[in-house]
């Protein structure tokens, strides 16, 4: 897979930080959905590896009360403001999931929620499995080649780029956890659809997790009138009574060190 260079990465999620909850419906869906897949065992430490603005934190820390919690996230301005929110007990660190600033070992719980889609796996997880002491868990949520389906159909109708990311690599998944060094790998995967009123606020949606889905030098305006009204057609189409469907092939993955 081709990632997108990680300083435009890191500068789109700096510019999303501040609507970034607000459009976080699905973040906050999956976060949960993660969740319900630990068991109660508390974890004195925990790392919350790409934070945003620090939602998983919360969450982690009304379900561990006691626990140690790190944020960490490699923009700036989501660490800042996951910073702003964040309940005592909680640490927030600007690092990269590939290349981590903590010790061997360090952590009881590693959890990821919706970050590693924009990285390169295989060194988040060997990162993951290098921060987590013996049997410590790994808890981390990724979107499959599902995603935007609809959005992608309805792009390949007007033109031939690729405009979302490329969500294939996520099927091997499984296979680059165990490389990682980690055992009980567990996967659970659901497609969960959001709707919205108009195309002009799907792709508002999109773009405030900070994926640009029309692409560098493509925003509205420089997409010319006849392509945009084009793209509004095709997705009209594909319209139902709750509004425009977007899916979002989500893969829930577990694991032990
Ligand atoms: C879609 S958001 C999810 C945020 C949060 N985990 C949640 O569930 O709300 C993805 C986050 O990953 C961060 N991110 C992407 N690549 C990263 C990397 N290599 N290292 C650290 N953070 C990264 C982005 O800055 C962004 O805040």
């Amino acid at each position: 897979m081709t990632l997108p260079d990680k300083r435009r990465i890191r500068a789109a999620f700096a510019r999303a930080a501040a609507g970034y909850d607000a459009a976080a419906a699905l973040q906050r869906e999956v976060c949960a959905r993660l969740l319900a897949q630990l068991d109660d065992a508390p974890p004195a430490r925990i790392l919350d590896a790409g934070c945003g603005t620090g939602y998983g934190a919360r969450l982690l820390r009304e379900r561990w009360l006691r626990a140690e919690i790190v944020a960490a996230d490699f923009a700036e301005a989501m660490a800042a403001t996951a910073r702003r929110s964040a309940p005592a007990g909680t640490a927030c660190a600007v690092a990269d999931v590939e290349a981590l600033p903590f010790a061997d070992a360090a952590f009881d719980l590693c959890w990821s929620s919706l970050t590693v889609q924009w990285c390169d796996a295989a060194a988040a997880l060997r990162e993951a499995a290098r921060v987590l002491r013996a049997d410590g868990r790994l808890a981390l949520s990724t979107l499959g080649a599902g995603t935007f389906a609809e959005l992608r159909a309805a792009f390949a109708e007007v033109d031939r780029h690729r405009h979302t990311l490329d969500f294939a690599a996520a099927d091997r998944l499984a296979d680059v956890a165990q490389a990682a060094g980690l055992r009980d790998v567990a996967l659970a995967r659901a497609t969960i659809t959001l709707h919205y009123p108009d195309l002009r606020q799907l792709l508002g949606a999109v773009k405030a997790i900070g994926a640009n889905a029309l692409g560098e030098g493509r925003r509205r305006g420089m997409m010319g009138k006849a392509a945009w009204q084009a793209l509004t057609a095709a997705y009209e189409r594909r319209r139902t009574a709750a509004g425009l469907p977007a899916s979002y092939d989500v893969i829930l993955l577990t694991a032990r060190k």
